[in-house]
């Protein structure tokens, strides 16, 4: 875990103290130790030996330029799911080759800027339909180009057990990727089509697997599939297999698989399935960036009633949607000392939101309320599911190398806030 306290019991993120942000940029705010995520995603990378591979960042899990332009430093392409994605990992320097792009809706101008990024335009658009398929092939043809595809199929594993329901995406219910069964028409289709180049097949069953089977459960779908259809011809185009993200973190219920393990385990059953000529790509956001990040927040007001003893905190769902969208437990320590070293008791902490879901969750700290707390493991899926819900402004961005704070963002003011929704829909 990077986070440690000095000998006075302050609270550093890498060598970062935290209590500096409190003064300035203030509170609430996510802190980002860069230095860590570098640390991630070489270690990653480094995984795969001299095998062919691409690690993919998934800017989903954090979008912020410094963060994207440190993984990118070690090598990584990217896994976008927007126009606006892609646009982000371009200005990140990015090369287009290395980067794919996921969606069951994208419009015909996210497509076409695909497509037309750098000499040959991306290096894979993922189809997630057979119905998909012709739209892409269009816009190709209109831009005279023949585009990269791969099939981001579906594997049907049940996951329930794996993951939380709101991020399994690889069983039949599910809206992502072509179903199984019909995996070879979309294979068929590309191949038929002098606009698509098939590149790649991939599978994506979801998020923070906390164990190897699940993950490879998937992968093997993929690879079998893999193996049927070169059993069918050569497929000459053919460069990688994608076994997707959802290498998952410690939030506090135990250390899970390192990503390096998924990796590993993944590329050896590759090469049990006869397909060690492929590169492996793998789409990784949360465990590159998760626990390098924290949320910073002043405590506001203590309440005692006879349900709980609430801590009023100045973060709330709105900052860090994942406790309330998919009862996420993050952990909560005080920034000044540690809780352990003074008398503790449970606190319901709950942020200012007018929403009974705004709610943290229970935490052991100390009886007399701190000033200020971390929310640990903000840095994915933190602040870019951030929203100005209640007319909060979206909290800063603090990103620290070498225990500094090199750079940080701007909070918008409740002025502006307030003076743009006045004025929304006068003429
Ligand atoms: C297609 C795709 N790839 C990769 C990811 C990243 O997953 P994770 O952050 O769990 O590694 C996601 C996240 O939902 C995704 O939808």
């Amino acid at each position: 875990m990077p986070l440690t306290r000095d000998a006075s019991g302050a609270l550093l993120l890498g060598s970062l103290p935290l209590q500096e942000v409190l003064s300035a940029p203030g509170t609430p705010a996510y802190v980002y130790d860069l230095d860590g995520i570098a640390t991630a995603a070489r270690q990653l990378d480094q995984a795969f030996g001299a095998a062919p591979h691409l690690v993919c960042y998934a800017v989903k899990a954090n979008t912020a330029g410094a963060v994207v332009r440190s993984i990118a430093a070690q090598g990584c392409g990217a896994d976008v799911v927007s126009g606006a994605e892609l646009l982000v990992a371009l200005a990140c320097g990015i090369e287009p080759d290395r980067i794919v792009y996921s969606g069951v809706a994208k419009r015909n101008d996210e497509i076409d800027r695909a497509i037309a990024c750098g000499a040959r335009g991306i290096g894979a658009i993922q189809i997630e339909s057979v119905e998909e398929i012709a739209r892409i092939q269009a816009r190709a043809r209109a831009a005279g180009t023949k585009a990269r595809v791969s099939v981001r199929v579906n594997p049907n594993v049940d996951l329930t057990e794996a993951t939380h329901a709101h991020i399994a995406t690889g069983h039949d219910e599910a809206k992502f990727g072509v179903p199984l069964d019909d995996a070879f028409d979309a294979v068929r289709l590309v191949g038929e089509s002098p606009d698509l180049m098939l590149v790649g097949l991939g599978v994506h069953a979801g998020s923070q697997f906390t164990s190897l089977e699940p993950y490879l459960e998937s992968a093997r779908v993929l690879l079998h599939l893999v193996k049927d259809l070169r059993a069918l011809g050569p497929f000459s185009g053919l460069r990688f297999v994608d076994t997707g993200g959802g290498f998952g973190v410690d939030y506090g219920q135990g250390a899970s698989p390192a990503p390096a393990d998924f990796v590993r385990a993944a590329r050896q059953e590759q090469e049990a399935h006869g397909l060690g000529d492929l590169a492996l790509y793998v789409e990784p956001g949360r465990s590159l960036v998760a626990a390098h990040g924290v949320l910073v927040a002043r405590v506001i007001q203590s309440k005692v009633t006879t349900a709980a003893r609430w801590l009023m905190i100045d973060a709330g769902m709105n900052d860090l949607v994942r406790p309330a969208l998919y009862q996420a437990r993050h952990r909560i320590v005080p920034l000044d000392r540690d809780a352990a070293d003074v008398e503790s008791v449970a606190w319901r902490v709950v942020g200012p939101v007018c929403e009974s879901s705004d709610d943290f969750g229970e935490h052991l700290l100390p009886r007399a309320p701190p000033a200020a707390v971390a929310i640990l493991d903000a840095g994915a899926y933190g602040y870019t599911m951030a929203s100005e819900y209640n007319g909060r402004p979206l909290p800063v961005e603090v990103f620290a190398r070498g225990g500094k704070i090199v750079s940080k963002t701007e909070r918008g003011t409740v002025e502006a806030w307030a003076s743009e929704r006045a004025r929304a829909g006068e003429g």
